[in-house]
């Protein structure tokens, strides 16, 4: 307008040109159960589970390891793994359907816990794909300049969410913790996510009742999680052996490019499912940590990520396809290279 005072262009925000993983840690529980001891509270056998979906065995959390708990212990290893001290750490970002207070966010107390309480710290609600949208955000943080240093965590305490006479559910779900510190990087070392949703899908898996059917109810009840399995298995083992090589064409390589295949743990049958579907060359590892740890929804990929690195499967500056999928139904897909 004539007579005024230009409003000057604002300052944009910069970061670093690339993104990278920088360090990784996991927390196990230390309780083992086996499908034995599962199958006292559904019609079922261990035969059944490990033939139908991989598990052996999983982890659950004792009354000591806490959502909180477990968070914490695998950030530490994260931070300690990266080199980067918890006070570089610009922000704290929990993937998590198990923190059962509505607000504040978990990612606060986690935050405060590890000494960096000037840090910005939220919780993200995307199920088992929820540890994959903290990566693609923390790598667009750290591009975009809003941090320069972010820790990613997955965790997930589901034993308390899962109904043991569900025959649907009792023997898939366990609980763990799994997180990764991002930074800056010489060269690309996070490749662009392809991710989604399909509320068309709300019901397949979900909160058998809201809170506030919960507290209305004459006899309250955990509202434990439901899932139409099959429903779920047909659309994961075809729509996100589409999603991997759209992230793999997203990254610019090929199958024969990589070195690593790590899918959310949901189920054996799925993961090679896909594998069959991207034709994966027998050179790529393909993550398998189901058969110990169960599902365990946004803490199932950096627990696999942890056990490959572990057993020398994995190695640093090896390039892994992550593909993350789930209640949303929310996907998520990304190459990276690891720590
Ligand atoms: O993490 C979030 C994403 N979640 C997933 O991706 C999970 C995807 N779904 C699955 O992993 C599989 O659907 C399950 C492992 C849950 C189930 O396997 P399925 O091959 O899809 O089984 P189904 O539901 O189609 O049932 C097949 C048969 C049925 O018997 P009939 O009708 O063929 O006689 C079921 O009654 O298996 C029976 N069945 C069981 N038998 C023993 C279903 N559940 C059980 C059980 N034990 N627990």
């Amino acid at each position: 307008m004539a007579g005024t005072t230009p409003r000057p262009a604002l300052r944009p925000s910069a970061g670093a040109p690339h993104a990278r993983l920088l360090g990784l840690g996991a927390y196990r529980p230390s309780r083992v159960v086996p499908n034995s001891e599962v199958v006292l509270g559904i019609d079922s056998t261990d035969e059944w589970i490990r033939q139908r979906s991989g598990i052996e065995e999983r982890r659950w959390a004792t009354d000591d390891e806490t959502l909180r708990m477990m968070s914490v212990a695998a950030a530490r290893r994260a931070l300690e793994d990266s080199g980067v001290d918890a006070r570089q750490i610009d922000c704290v970002v929990v993937a998590t359907v198990s923190h059962f207070m509505q607000t504040p966010a978990l990612a606060t107390l986690v935050a405060h816990d590890l000494g960096t309480d000037q840090a910005a710290a939220f919780d993200v609600s995307a199920a088992c794909a929820g540890f994959c949208h903290g990566v693609a955000m923390a790598s667009d943080m750290v591009r975009g300049g809003s941090a320069r240093h972010v820790l990613v965590i997955g965790a997930e305490r589901l034993s308390e969410q899962t109904d043991p006479h569900d025959r649907g559910t009792a023997f898939i779900f366990a609980d763990g913790a799994g997180a990764v510190v991002v930074g800056p990087g010489d060269e690309p070392g996070i490749g662009p996510v392809v991710w989604g949703s399909d509320g068309e899908q709300y019901d397949l898996i979900r909160s058998r009742e809201d809170w506030r059917d919960v507290l209305t109810s004459e006899s309250p009840r955990m509202p434990h999680l439901v899932m139409q399995g099959n429903a779920v298995f047909r659309w994961a083992s075809f729509q996100m052996a589409k999603t991997g090589l759209q992230a793999l064409d997203r990254a610019g390589i090929g199958v024969d490019d990589l070195d690593c295949f790590v899918p959310h743990q949901a189920n054996n049958r799925i993961t090679d499912a896909m594998a069959r579907a991207m034709k994966l060359p027998d050179s790529v590892a393909i993550a398998r940590d189901i058969v110990h740890q169960g599902n365990t929804s946004a803490a199932s990929i950096p627990l696999a990520l942890d056990r490959m690195r572990e057993e020398g499967q994995a190695r640093s500056g090896d390039t892994a396809l992550l593909i993350a999928f789930g209640a949303g139904l929310a996907y998520a897909a990304q190459v990276v290279v690891l720590p």
